[in-house]
């Protein structure tokens, strides 16, 4: 696989939107900003495009995709029987990093949902992605653009590396402002449920809508549950405190590894920000192990020590 042939557009370029709008009919994937992470994205209607996603990313056809929309009033089109705490929700938050699961229409091909009666659907809030967005009759779908189980993209440059050619062109949108995935909220069941944690709190979506949520992370149905996930080629291990992660470094120097200390427990959003930067950073200066320190459990603490969780139990 080359990079050669991929470019990197300027996503607030009138000709970089024109040439995504004409890949996408083209059938061709692209790379598309969003505020959380670099997305893969094909047309909502195109099969074909849909069926390229899943051999790009080496991904199994049980593990759906998200359908990115314009806006909230583009909801309808593609669920059917939302429940009034969802709609509160979806109003409230987008555009933003809330995906919920909803019951599908029959706008939704099998292919998005790998044949579920349900779709994941969210508005991203990134200017790019809303003018693309906007310019297209259509939804996009698009899961992270990097390969299947690897560390999501928040650079243009990292779609690049991790896909080259897989992908027509990349529309750079800078780095994204946000650094982890949306938070999946699973709509379809009595007492809604947490699939991903993100930047989007419990605390949060309890204090939009007086709801309860289910906050066991129940049977993996987001393959960001599985275990074996959000993997870089370095080794991750867990530190509480910035001592405690120091020892460790010392340890595994002692044993003639080399090793960084990953820190930013005390600004959360900037450790969101950094998080995968910082990881395949690591690998491309090959790095035996990183050590990370966790941030506090809440708010978006919670959902980098998801991250970082599965990083540091990744099997290599
Ligand atoms: O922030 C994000 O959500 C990014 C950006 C690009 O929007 N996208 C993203 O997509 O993280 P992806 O494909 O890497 O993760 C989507 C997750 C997967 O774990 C998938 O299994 C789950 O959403 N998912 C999608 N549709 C679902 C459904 N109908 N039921 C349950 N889980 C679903
Ligand atoms: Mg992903």
């Amino acid at each position: 696989m080359t990079n050669q042939s991929t470019q990197i557009l300027d996503g607030d370029a009138e000709s970089g939107i024109n040439l995504a709008i004409q890949n996408l009919r083209d059938n061709l994937l692209i790379g598309l900003p969003t505020e959380t992470v670099y997305g893969l994205a094909a047309l909502a209607s195109s099969r074909l495009a849909i069926a390229k996603i899943f051999k790009v990313k080496e991904r199994p056809t049980n593990h759906p995709l998200i359908l990115h929309l314009a806006s909230y009033a583009d909801l309808d089109k593609w669920t059917v029987n939302v429940p009034d705490y969802a709609r509160t929700l979806c109003n409230a938050i987008w555009p933003g990093p809330l995906t919920v699961i909803l019951q599908r229409s029959k706008n939704v091909c099998d292919e998005i949902t790998g044949f579920r009666e349900t779709v994941a659907v969210r508005v991203p809030n990134h200017r790019v992605a809303l003018k693309l967005l906007n310019s297209l009759n259509d939804g996009l779908v698009a899961p992270s653009a990097n390969r299947f189980g690897k560390v999501s993209p928040t650079t243009a440059q990292h779609v690049v590396d991790d896909l080259g050619s897989d992908v027509s062109l990349v529309l750079d949108g800078g780095v994204c402002s946000v650094g982890v995935e949306s938070t999946i909220l699973d709509c379809t069941l009595s007492t809604p449920q947490i699939l991903r944690y993100g930047a989007v709190t419990t605390e949060q979506i309890k204090s939009i809508c007086e709801i309860d949520i289910d906050l066991s992370t129940g049977e993996s149905r987001a393959s960001g549950m599985l275990e074996k996930h959000y993997a870089p080629k370095c080794r991750v291990e867990l530190a509480e405190t910035s001592d405690q992660a120091q020892t460790i470094l010392n340890s595994l120097i002692e044993n003639g590894l080399t090793a960084r200390v990953l820190d930013y427990s005390s600004d959360v959003i900037f450790y969101a920000q950094e998080l995968y930067a910082s990881l395949r950073r690591a690998d491309s200066l090959n790095i035996d192990v990183v050590v990370a320190v966790m941030p506090p459990n809440y708010g978006l603490g919670v959902a980098i020590r998801d991250r970082l969780t599965k990083a540091s139990t990744a099997t290599h």
